[in-house]
């Protein structure tokens, strides 16, 4: 279970640049939630996931992961329980190293290949022929000849080679075309539920908001202004979480990618 209590964070205090990015945010995620965020640019979506994941540290407030205070444990030594993608591609793996020694690198051998034995290979191939994108006849190739959607499966397979206790998904298939997009989604969804992998996933597409998942939030400056799972959820449209979120916030949602759909 992750708990998120009062958590705040300023950008530039003190300037005329000063941002509340979190307002004082409570939630509680439990154990193989997958929550799905939908919110306004800005609304401090991303910066949630820099604070859970330790990119940086907050400014109050207690974050705590299967009953331990990680609040002030660094990144570094939280990314072994939390697997993380952005919406860029080139983001997480390694450019010029191959399939299997980027796969080496996630399986926690250090990207050297003298170090993995031939059962593990055979594993990183059946792994990879699991994505059904054909990388597993590709291992030896450099992951920068891979295309956008490949380059996500296999940060995806490698960000829960080892399942991590928390996984966060910025946004991981905007950038992709909307059919690859469906597909990593997809394999997001497979590998997340057969590994029961507890995920929180940042879309700007209400219908994967919707369908993806257990639970949906929404948020608007710095806080969560809408939180719905259940029956309830199973009901709403696209244009209820579109009211809901002008009820709560006093705006029309506003996120120049949901507009361009
Ligand atoms: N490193 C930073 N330095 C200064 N301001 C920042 C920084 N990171 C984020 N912000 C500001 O904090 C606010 C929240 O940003 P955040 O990136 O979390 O929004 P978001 O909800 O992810 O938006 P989007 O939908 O555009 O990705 C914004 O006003 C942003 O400009
Ligand atoms: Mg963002």
């Amino acid at each position: 279970m992750l708990e998120l209590k009062e958590i705040r964070k300023t950008f530039n205090p003190g300037t005329v640049n000063e941002r509340v990015a979190l307002d004082g945010i409570n939630l509680t995620v439990n154990d193989g939630d997958f929550i799905t965020i939908i919110g306004s640019n800005g609304a401090g979506k991303s910066t949630l996931f820099n604070a859970i994941s330790g990119y940086f540290l907050t400014d109050s407030g207690s974050i705590i992961l299967d009953g331990k205070d990680i609040t002030m444990l660094p990144d570094h030594k939280r990314s072994r329980v939390m697997g993380r993608l952005f919406q860029d591609p080139m983001l997480g793996s390694a450019p010029g190293m191959s399939i299997e020694e980027n796969l080496a690198l996630a399986a926690g051998k250090g990207g050297w290949l003298s170090s993995v034995s031939k059962a593990q290979k055979k594993e990183f191939r059946e792994r990879l022929a699991l994505l059904n994108m054909g990388l597993e006849d590709r291992m030896k190739q450099p992951v920068g000849l891979l295309s956008g959607g490949q380059r996500q499966a296999l940060t995806l397979l490698m960000a829960t080679y080892n399942p991590p206790k928390v996984l966060l998904l910025d946004e991981h298939t905007a950038a992709l075309d909307p059919a690859t997009a469906d597909k990593v989604l997809e394999l997001t969804e497979r590998i997340v539920a057969e590994n029961h992998i507890t995920c929180m996933m940042i879309t700007h597409n209400m219908e994967s908001a919707l369908s993806l998942g257990n639970r949906t939030l929404m948020m608007d400056s710095g806080r969560i202004v809408f939180d719905v799972a259940g029956d309830e959820r199973s009901r709403l449209t696209r244009d209820d979480l579109l009211d809901a979120f002008k009820a709560k916030s006093g705006h029309a949602l506003d996120n120049d990618r949901i507009l361009l759909q």
